[in-house]
């Protein structure tokens, strides 16, 4: 099916890139070059996202109060390291769509996800089931399986994977509710995420919520992939906690400090049990360095560690550009980068490769999963040698998402040429 919002021709990409208000935002950015020196096209956002330009002075700044104060920069640094992290509250709370308390900046993404399935995660002989994606990301089955054992269950008898139809690839959301309301009452916990890594596929994160507390489960969202690449409303979609990463679309640097968001109806509760650390503990009395542990309200409270004041200034970077371009302006650029993509990659009808990430709009981010039939793998090498950056997930997909931030209309139609000219030389004719 035809898009008749696109042309194929270059200038069609290029009149878009020049009436496109957030183009300037790119010049913000480092894009690695090509060995001739010419600009990659790179469409890694969803697995590393590039470096802000301002990057390495909100280091440098942090480094120098270093040099020049020492311990006395945790109160008299330019930005003070003690409330260092909550530089980053307002703009993630407004990223994920909660209440500041709602929201904090710590540790790696799989160790918030342990964090939070502590809390929430508290089975019973009746209750003590996981619901997670099939093929969820390796890390999320590690954790919540070894969560499982952990609390002496089986994950052959306690974990659920939701399974697509025969032939199909994504989840349908009548069958997600489906097993929600046949196994609810043994079900403790439905942890998703909100875009599944291999398939680009975006959740409905408020019905599924709905869905599992209507049957009395714990809902949590995986981020990774949602994250700076679709709008998120999770205060009001009410999930009881979610957890992200901040190096794929919100461009804080590989490895960078997580998020997590813990709902107001939990955080609020300082008695919600938990790991605990002293950087959760009530600011008032934290120094009195006392034996009981009282945890700060808010998400705040689930802190173990003093925060990693170098680690975290590049997501200031980050989140600062963030704060300027907007959510709302970035996905209607984004949905116009990826559809497009998507009719030119399809333009003429080519067999020998399938887009596997739903075609509806409303059910994917900037992501579009190639899924390749034959020599996939040399595929994803040409185009790497050709200066194209998407990656590959065994056993036969090639992911590329187009980034608003810094991708232009003129590099997902380059994109698509090259795609298609290699292509046909792998053996598998495109048309
Ligand atoms: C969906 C998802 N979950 C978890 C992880 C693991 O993240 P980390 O290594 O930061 O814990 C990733 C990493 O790419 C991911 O994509």
């Amino acid at each position: 099916m035809t898009d008749a919002r696109f042309r194929v021709g270059e200038e069609f990409a290029l009149a878009m890139d020049a009436s496109d208000p957030l183009s300037p935002f790119r010049d913000r950015f480092f894009i690695p070059q090509t060995h001739q020196g010419e600009d990659c096209i790179y469409l890694c956002g969803h697995s590393l996202g590039l470096q802000p330009k301002s990057t390495k002075s909100y280091i440098e700044q942090e480094l120098k109060d270093w040099a020049q104060l020492g311990v006395e920069g945790h109160f008299h640094a330019k930005h003070p390291w003690m409330p260092y992290h909550r530089l980053l509250t307002g703009q993630t709370a407004a990223l994920v769509g909660a209440e500041p308390e709602e929201v904090v900046v710590m540790n790696s993404l799989t160790v918030n996800l342990h964090l939070m399935m502590v809390s929430f995660y508290r089975p019973t002989s009746e209750r003590h089931k996981i619901v997670v994606e099939r093929g969820a990301f390796p890390s999320d089955q590690y954790a919540v399986k070894s969560q499982i054992q952990f609390h002496g269950f089986d994950p052959a008898f306690s974990l659920i994977e939701l399974t697509p139809r025969e032939g199909e690839w994504c989840l349908r959301d009548e069958d997600i509710e489906a097993v929600i309301d046949r196994e609810g009452r043994s079900i403790a916990l439905i942890l998703l995420g909100g875009v599944n890594y291999a398939t680009g596929q975006l959740f409905d994160m408020a019905e599924i919520t709905k869905a599992g507390h209507r049957m009395g489960c714990v809902v949590g969202f995986d981020l990774a992939h949602a994250a700076g690449n679709v709008p998120l409303h999770l205060h009001d979609w009410a999930p009881d906690f979610a957890v992200w990463c901040s190096y794929k679309y919100l461009n804080g640097g590989p490895g960078c400090v997580a998020g997590c968001f813990v709902h107001a109806v939990h955080a609020k509760q300082s008695d919600t049990p938990r790991f605990a650390g002293w950087w959760g503990h009530d600011e008032k009395t934290r120094f009195q360095m006392r034996p009981d542990f009282h945890a700060m309200a808010g998400a705040e409270g689930w802190q173990l560690s003093n925060p990693p004041i170098i680690a975290l200034a590049p997501l200031r970077a980050s989140m600062e550009i963030f704060a300027e371009a907007t959510i709302p302006r970035l996905r209607e650029k984004s949905t116009a980068l990826t559809s497009y993509m998507e009719f030119l990659l399809k333009a003429g009808n080519p067999t020998g490769f399938s887009i596997v990430t739903p075609a509806e709009e409303g059910r994917r981010g900037a992501q579009l999963s190639i899924r390749i039939m034959k020599r996939g793998r040399e595929l994803c090498d040409r185009l790497t040698a050709e200066g194209i950056v998407g990656d590959w997930r065994e056993p036969d997909i090639y992911r590329v998402a187009p980034v608003p931030l810094y991708n232009s209309f003129r590099d997902v139609y380059r994109f698509a040429q090259h795609f298609r000219a290699i292509f046909m030389n792998t053996g598998s004719p495109v048309c």
